[in-house]
């Protein structure tokens, strides 16, 4: 027979586990914001999504990301986030794909506010 204690723990084991198993922060953690190198976070995004269109021999809108200081440029006059986060001011890049994460979104912000150096 249960008695009503083990019916009782029972409960909060069931509910703590499922808790556990479904902890939204726990997803969000995931996305690392501290720390972040342009070398390692952001460049390669920016060779996969953007390069093509916007490098030397094609820059898209005047735009060239195959250099640090082409893409400083862009960071600094704030048309880099206006265009992937798909503010209203800027053409939506990159154009015809689904937008950047979101994740991304807030390494590149983060890398940003941390003086956005060549790292
Ligand atoms: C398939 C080609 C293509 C890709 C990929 C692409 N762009 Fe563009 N981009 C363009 C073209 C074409 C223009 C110029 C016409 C326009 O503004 O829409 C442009 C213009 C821009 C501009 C200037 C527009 C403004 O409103 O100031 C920025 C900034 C920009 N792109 C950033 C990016 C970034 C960041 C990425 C990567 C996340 C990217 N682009 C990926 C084709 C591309």
């Amino acid at each position: 027979m249960l008695s009503k204690s083990n019916i009782l723990i029972l409960f909060f084991i069931i509910f703590f586990s499922s808790c556990a198993n479904n902890n939204e922060e726990e997803l969000y953690s995931d996305c690392k914001t501290d720390n972040i190198s342009y070398s390692i976070h952001i460049k390669p995004y920016v060779d996969n999504s953007c390069l093509s269109c916007h490098n030397s021999n094609l820059s898209s809108g005047g735009v060239d990301y195959s250099t640090f200081e082409g893409l400083k440029k862009s960071i600094d006059d704030g048309s880099f986030l206006g265009s992937i986060k798909h503010l209203s001011s800027y053409s939506a890049m990159p154009p015809s794909s689904p937008m950047t994460d979101d994740c991304k979104i807030s390494q590149i912000q983060a890398w940003i506010d941390q003086g956005a150096e060549n790292n």
